[in-house]
């Protein structure tokens, strides 16, 4: 082997180990002084954009995101500036008609963006045809990328197939992306030794977390067996479920006798700048220390850290922990019976929440998310291998099958929406931020046509209840209650790392919650996390200690052991009592429309007097992050509806009566 080969890095502090580690919240603001000196680094690229950064800026930051892309391109004329693009997906979850793909594609490019990764959840390749086309016509690098995952299907045959047929679409370099760090050093000199036989001439980068602790060792390993260039991210923001850390491998790689062209001076000043930068988001709490922790968990499970800990919070949320041995084993089958999908959003939460729901339905497939029925139609592309076809009959029953590319069937839509957003569109990069996320850019529309009103302090988004020492803690004031959580999630997910969220404990001030003095606190309040508003109700305690013991005890001095029965469990208390309202029970030859499960109600499809049929959707459910519908089990007429949008449901609670 030659050891005078040069590696490149690609930064990614600025996108993947901002959105890691931090939820992607780093403004524009506060990394713009050390743009100029990063780009003297020497990288062989910095990815800087793509990924959550988009929906992030506009959603949280106050900041356009293409505005940020062209400043970024401003001050790093000589570094080449990186994107990450989910293919048809663009950058979330449903696919897009090609004309949008292009145009985000042209637009990326025009405002800055010279290296385009392209990838697909299912490795269709089909998904990526129109983003890679698009990229080189307008004379950008697209690399094309593998998701990493193993399973029967997943063999080096036909990894390398698809490098393959990447190669003939035009990219210019192949990305193996191992979104959740469980590709180990073994896995990696394989995989990226088959990739090199068959192209050599196609430099190729690996791309990986250090979520279980594999990452140095799968990068030194895959750079043994020929990759190219390495992703990386700066130390102060590395490790944990970021990348690597820039200087270590710069330093290991140099020290085999590789050729490392970066600017260890350089590096030193980035250190030191993003260790300030790191020390706020701790403060904050935004900096969770848990994401920086190594979590070997997910090697024993086979499952990536981010799902098996949503896995734990969906079942926690509906009290059924006791059944995660179930759905841990019930987990692989729903995986092989879908044909297998590599473990990525969406598909993770998809395969999760599937097995946790035929675990607790006691049948396999009796209740199936809306996600998962359109991916058994193909809506998602083409599976690593075919869905098991008596399962898929029985979610579809006689719901056609989409043949070919899902996107072909998809009408152009840039044209369309741009006439209709008239003048509330300042340019075409508005539109498509508008077709990417509708409602988060009208609301971004507005506040920049009322002048951000809070601009200088961006939003401070309820940050997770992250776990915090109690002596951090802000004085508590002088009452005593507890907080009962209705339909708050068990966890909070950046995209990347889930976190659960710590049951309100009454000797526990979560940071969110600013407590009133005992007469104005109790009462209803919202609660907004990641831009989600949820309904908290706060009592004060039944019977608080008698004043002359002590008078102003802080709730920390409750102890918890003294009295239990004011912590209630993290069990779900449907807030304010939805369905049991002035709905009378079904009366003899009436239908009860059930809820299957906890959840929450996110559209009623159904009036009052309306004629339905068997099958028709009554009721649409949000729980653990899908969407669940509820649909008519007779043909029949709404008596009447007792759910409304916005409440808690628990299992079993009436929805609809039919007649
Ligand atoms: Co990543």
């Amino acid at each position: 082997m030659s050891k005078t080969r040069k590696v490149g890095f690609t930064e990614t502090v600025l996108r993947d180990a901002n959105q890691s580690l931090i939820a992607t919240r780093l403004p524009y603001s506060k990394f713009e002084p050390i743009l100029e000196t990063m780009d003297k680094a020497g990288y062989y690229s910095a990815e800087v954009w793509g990924g959550a950064t988009f929906d992030v800026c506009l959603r949280y930051l106050q900041e356009d995101p293409w505005d940020r892309l062209r400043k970024i391109r401003a001050k790093m004329p000589n570094t080449k500036l990186q994107m990450l693009l989910r293919g048809q997906n663009i950058l979330g979850y449903k696919h897009y008609p090609d004309d949008v793909v292009r145009k985000f594609v042209e637009y990326s490019i025009k405002n800055g963006i010279d290296i385009i990764r392209i990838f697909d959840a299912l490795n269709d390749a089909r998904n990526l045809e129109v983003a890679i086309d698009e990229t080189v016509k307008r004379g950008g690098h697209a690399s094309g990328t593998i998701c990493f995952t193993t399973s029967p299907v997943h063999t080096l045959e036909k990894n390398v197939q698809m490098v393959k047929d990447l190669k003939s679409m035009g990219v210019k370099s192949i990305c193996i992306k191992d979104m959740a760090g469980i590709m180990g050093p073994k896995e990696s000199y394989d995989l990226v030794s088959a990739i090199k036989d068959a192209v050599p001439e196609l430099p190729l980068v690996i791309h990986t977390h250090c979520t279980t602790g594999l990452a140095f060792m799968t990068c030194l390993k895959g750079v043994e067996a020929g990759a190219d260039v390495i992703d990386t991210a700066i130390s102060p923001m590395s490790g944990g479920t970021a990348q690597p850390a820039t200087e270590t491998l710069a330093y290991a790689l140099r020290s085999l006798g590789y050729e490392v062209d970066l600017n260890d001076k350089v590096l030193i000043k980035m250190a030191d700048f993003f260790k300030g930068v790191r020390a706020d988001f701790i403060k904050d709490g935004t900096l969770d220390p848990i994401s920086m922790a190594t979590d070997t968990q997910c090697l024993n499970y086979q499952i990536p850290g981010g799902m098996l800990s949503n896995l734990i919070s969906q079942l926690k949320m509906m009290n059924a922990i006791d059944k995660l041995d179930e759905a841990l084993a019930e987990t692989p089958k729903v995986r092989a019976d879908m044909g297998y999908p590599p473990l990525v959003t969406p598909t993770s939460q998809m395969v999760g929440s599937q097995a946790v729901q035929n675990v607790l339905a006691g049948e396999r497939y009796k209740v199936v998310g809306k996600e998962i029925k359109a991916y058994c139609r193909g809506e998602y592309g083409r599976t690593p291998a075919p869905i098991d076809s008596d399962i898929q009959k029985k979610i579809l029953g006689n719901t056609p099958v989409v043949e070919g590319r899902f996107a072909d069937s998809l009408a152009p839509e840039f044209e369309k929406t741009k006439a209709e957003l008239g003048a509330t569109a300042r340019s075409d990069e508005d539109v498509l931020s508008y077709i990417a996320f509708p409602q988060v850019a009208m609301a971004f529309f507005k506040d920049r046509e009322a002048g951000f009103p809070k601009k200088g302090t961006p939003k401070k988004e309820a940050a997770a209840p992250a776990a915090k020492k109690e002596s951090d803690l802000p004085p508590m004031p002088a009452w005593q209650g507890h907080v009962y959580y209705a339909n708050v999630p068990a966890s909070v997910s950046n995209g990347v790392n889930t976190r659960p969220i710590q049951p309100f404990a009454a000797s526990y001030q979560p940071p969110h919650l600013v407590l009133a003095p005992k007469d104005t606190c109790p009462g209803t309040y919202t609660i907004t996390i990641d831009g989600k508003a949820y309904a908290v109700s706060v009592a004060a305690a039944d019977s608080p200690a008698p004043a002359a013991t002590a008078p102003a005890a802080p709730v920390a001095a409750a102890p918890a052991a003294a009295a239990p029965a004011a912590v209630p469990a993290p069990a779900p208390v449907p807030a304010p009592a939805p369905a049991a309202a002035p709905v009378a029970a079904p009366a003899a030859g009436e239908t009860a429309v059930k809820s299957p499960m906890p959840g929450n109600i996110f559209k009623v499809e159904c009036k009052p007097g309306q004629a339905v049929k068997a099958g028709d959707v009554l009721i649409v459910l949000e729980a653990m992050k899908m969407e669940i519908e509820v649909s008519a089990p007779v043909d029949g007429t709404v008596k009447a509806v007792a759910a409304s949008v916005g409440t808690a449901v628990n299992t079993d609670d009436l929805l609809v009566t039919l007649g």
